[in-house]
């Protein structure tokens, strides 16, 4: 899923005020535990595995810095940035700890089957 390049749009027309959802491939291409990257509508999404294997997906880039949250360690239903060490709550993309201050939003995500479909957060 890391290569995978944008996110295919699940529907054909959008209704006016609706947000578009995105296919963004399958829970077997996902890590055990753990994250990928997909791009949708020019936005880096981390699409994150807990420990319980129930699917997240939350923006990519760290509130502290510019760096890949997908690349960080995941425990229960955290993330932890590993540049230093924020863990983010994949439920609320609240931080639990310093030096990140501000959440990363939180998109919508729904299974159909083993495929993933993300609707972007405003
Ligand atoms: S870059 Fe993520 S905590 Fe500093």
């Amino acid at each position: 899923m890391a290569s995978t390049p944008a996110g295919t749009p699940a529907t054909g027309s959008i209704p006016q005020g609706q947000a578009e959802e995105f296919l963004v491939g399958t829970v077997d291409e996902l890590p055990a535990v753990g994250g990928a990257v997909v791009e949708l509508g020019g936005r880096r999404v981390a699409v994150v595995r807990d420990s319980s294997g129930r699917i997240h997906a939350i923006d990519d880039t760290c509130t502290h810095a510019n760096v890949s949250l997908a690349e960080g360690e995941v425990t229960g239903d955290t993330i932890e940035c590993w540049l230093h060490g924020s863990e983010f709550d994949l439920n609320d993309g609240y931080p639990l700890s310093l030096p990140a201050t501000q959440p990363v939003a939180v998109h919508t995500v729904r299974l159909d089957g083993p495929s993933i479909y993300v609707t972007l957060a405003d």
